[in-house]
């Protein structure tokens, strides 16, 4: 029986169990895909409880995935560099930390645009918070030109853009959309436009017809800045698949097997 869950707080909206139990059915493997409250001042123990009950892994989400680096033994590089920590490996009771976002990030827009190229673009990322960080690191990691980063905190954007070097240029938030006419690729990752937050509000008037709008958050799946881009005649991707791609790496490690994104999981997390 491989066991593996997710740990957060609050948890009950995870989408990660009906993910993995797919995958768990779809590939005929006996395996449970538990979730589990916990609470900060938990985590410690709960991670040594998960050890003590020889779970393969788990998923980690907010607010853990920074605190999750300290607890690991061992830190991968993609992990460290992002700051955080969302799959754990338990291998020879020692708990090894993953970051997949990044993958899933990249992996959703091939998914959905695969002659798409990182290559000598331009891309403009809205936000400088958790999840900025593993787009960015997507980002580079897949060889793009040029990012400009805008954040409502202009500070925040400016320590990212020192630490991951050169590539980034730090705009103005009231300044954004002087860029649209340049880039090719605009990210969402901010909480806005998410269910029950404000919507982000941008003019897409100067952006290029072709260039691809992503937003990071999938709920709503449609958030108004795709509807925007939509009604602009703009590409668009939902951030449902970065999502899935992130889950995908996760199931890899602690069974082996390289799980597919398919028709039958889409529709699934539709329900
Ligand atoms: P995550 O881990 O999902 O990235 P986070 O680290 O809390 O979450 O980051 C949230 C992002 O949404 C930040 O970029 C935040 O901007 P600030 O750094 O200025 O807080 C952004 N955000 C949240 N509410 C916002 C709002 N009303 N207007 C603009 N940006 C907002």
């Amino acid at each position: 029986m491989i066991k593996a869950c997710v740990i957060g707080h609050p948890i009950k909206h995870s989408k990660s169990p009906k993910i993995h139990s797919y995958w768990f059915g779809k590939n005929k493997l006996n395996g449970e895909y538990h979730r589990f409250d916990v609470k900060p001042e938990e985590l410690e123990e709960k991670v040594q409880w998960l050890k003590s009950e020889d779970f393969k892994g788990f998923n980690v989400t907010i607010p853990h995935k920074e605190a999750m680096i300290e607890l690991c033994d061992i830190v991968d590089d993609t992990a460290e560099k992002i700051g955080a920590v969302n799959t754990v490996l338990i291998k020879d009771n020692k708990l090894i930390g993953f970051n997949t976002d990044a993958y899933g990030f990249t992996k959703n827009i091939k998914a959905v645009h695969k002659n798409f190229s990182f290559k000598q673009k331009t891309v403009l990322v809205l936000g400088a918070g958790g999840a900025s960080k593993a787009v960015l690191y997507g980002l580079i990691d897949r060889g793009i030109e040029k990012i400009y980063l805008t954040n409502r905190t202009k500070k925040k954007a400016t320590a990212i853009a020192k630490q991951f070097g050169k590539k980034i240029t730090v705009v103005n938030w009231k300044d954004k959309e002087d860029v649209l006419h340049e880039i090719n690729l605009l990210v969402n990752t901010t909480s806005l436009g998410m269910e029950g937050q404000k919507p982000l509000e941008i003019s897409l008037d100067t952006l290029s017809k072709e260039a691809i709008v992503n937003d990071i958050v999938y709920s709503p799946l449609m958030t108004p800045l795709l509807t925007e881009a939509k009604t602009h005649g703009n590409p668009y991707v939902t951030g449902i698949g970065m999502l899935l791609y992130q889950a995908q790496p996760a199931f890899k490690l602690w069974t082996n097997i390289l799980p597919e994104v398919d028709e039958g999981l889409i529709k699934r997390m539709m329900t």
